[in-house]
């Protein structure tokens, strides 16, 4: 197995990372049945870039993530709470959260995603108000920690497209959080980047999966001691933590994809009268496909129908979008360490391990 085990010794100023890496998603033989294991990012159809299609559903995905294995799973949707209603606010092992978008533009520049956990619906709307009227990301952070919320910096590395990305806010930005992410959903070398800022400032980090799909629910997991989820994320802000790690790979974004497709394919979610997923979620930009979807005329064997299905999964498996992608990414991360040398400092610091990964 490789590992990066980096010292737990931190001197005052020292740039290491306190968390221990695993990669490639393979389990530590040894770890320590102590140890808990958390998927704290998940989607479910309540967000608006997730399929309505019953794999999506947050009853589904909790027993998923039971059966998984998981100790702790968060359905973290885009700006609602509103897994939380279907699925229950108390069921066990399961940790209200939700993923808010801010753009403090007069701070940060761009818009960042942060996750926040232990939230009720009161305080959930106090910061959705913070985060999409006042736009002050100091407010809002101290509205967290006044309220003693469990929250962290989302992949740091990702922007919105079309807006600037300001690689140095990202710095000062992580300065501000006790808790960055590692994040499936992103390249290893901006996964590598996060490591080395979580490294920088002395941070904890979390590995999640960011699933949209429920496929990798799991796949990535964070773990560290703790009888309550407030003892654990403790344990993983102060680095008693490891990381399973995996990242993004043009392979797994095909697999995503045909996951996609699948799951459009699969069922109309208005068809049966029986099927438990709510009208008029998925994402809006597909609102006029998922409408001909449900449409059963369209269905059945109708041959224009076929067609387009088979089109749709010819298209990932060529891999050219999706190689494109993250030649992208890959540029961007060449762009943030040209940018931010200050990152490559921790590299060489865990040097033994990181040249494993
Ligand atoms: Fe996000």
């Amino acid at each position: 197995m490789r590992m990066v085990q980096a010292n737990a010794e931190a001197g005052a100023g020292a740039a290491i990372l306190r968390s221990k890496v695993f990669v490639d998603g393979q389990h530590p033989a040894d770890l320590s049945k102590d140890l808990k294991g958390a998927d704290l990012h998940v989607h479910t159809y309540y967000s608006e870039d997730v399929l309505p299609s019953p794999s999506n559903d947050p009853i589904r995905l909790y027993e998923e993530a039971r059966r998984r294995g998981l100790q702790f799973v968060s359905f973290t949707d885009h700006a609602t709470m509103d897994a939380y209603d279907r699925v229950g606010w108390e069921r066990e092992g399961l940790v209200p959260g939700v993923e808010l978008s801010i753009l403090d533009r007069r701070n940060v520049g761009h818009t960042i995603h942060v996750n926040v956990y232990l939230l009720d619906r009161g305080q959930f709307r106090a910061l959705q108000e913070l985060a999409s009227r006042k736009r002050d990301l100091e407010t809002f952070l101290a509205f967290l920690s006044s309220e003693r919320l469990p929250h962290t910096y989302n992949h740091p590395f990702w922007f919105e497209r079309g807006e600037k990305p300001n690689f140095t806010a990202v710095l000062e930005v992580a300065k501000l959080f006790p808790v960055l992410e590692y994040n499936r959903g992103r390249t290893r070398s901006l996964n590598r980047l996060a490591l080395a800022l979580a490294g920088h400032y002395g941070k904890g980090i979390v590995a999640c999966s960011d699933s949209h799909t429920g496929r990798t629910l799991g796949s990535v997991r964070t773990y560290a001691q703790g009888e309550t989820f407030q003892e654990y994320f403790e344990n993983v802000r102060a680095g008693r933590s490891w990381i399973l790690a995996q990242d993004m790979t043009i392979r797994g974004l095909v697999e995503e994809v045909n996951e996609w497709i699948g799951q459009f394919f699969a069922r109309s979610p208005s068809r049966a009268g029986s099927d438990p997923v709510p009208a008029g979620l998925g994402p809006k930009s597909f609102g006029w496909l998922l409408g001909l979807r449900g449409r059963g005329g369209l269905i059945g064997d109708n041959l224009v129908w076929r067609l387009f299905k088979r089109l749709l999964y010819a298209l990932p498996n060529s891999a050219v979008i999706q190689s494109l992608y993250v030649r992208s990414q890959e540029t961007l991360a060449l762009r943030v360490l040209k940018q931010l040398p200050v990152l490559l400092a921790p590299y060489s610091v865990v040097q033994t391990g990181l040249s494993a990964l």
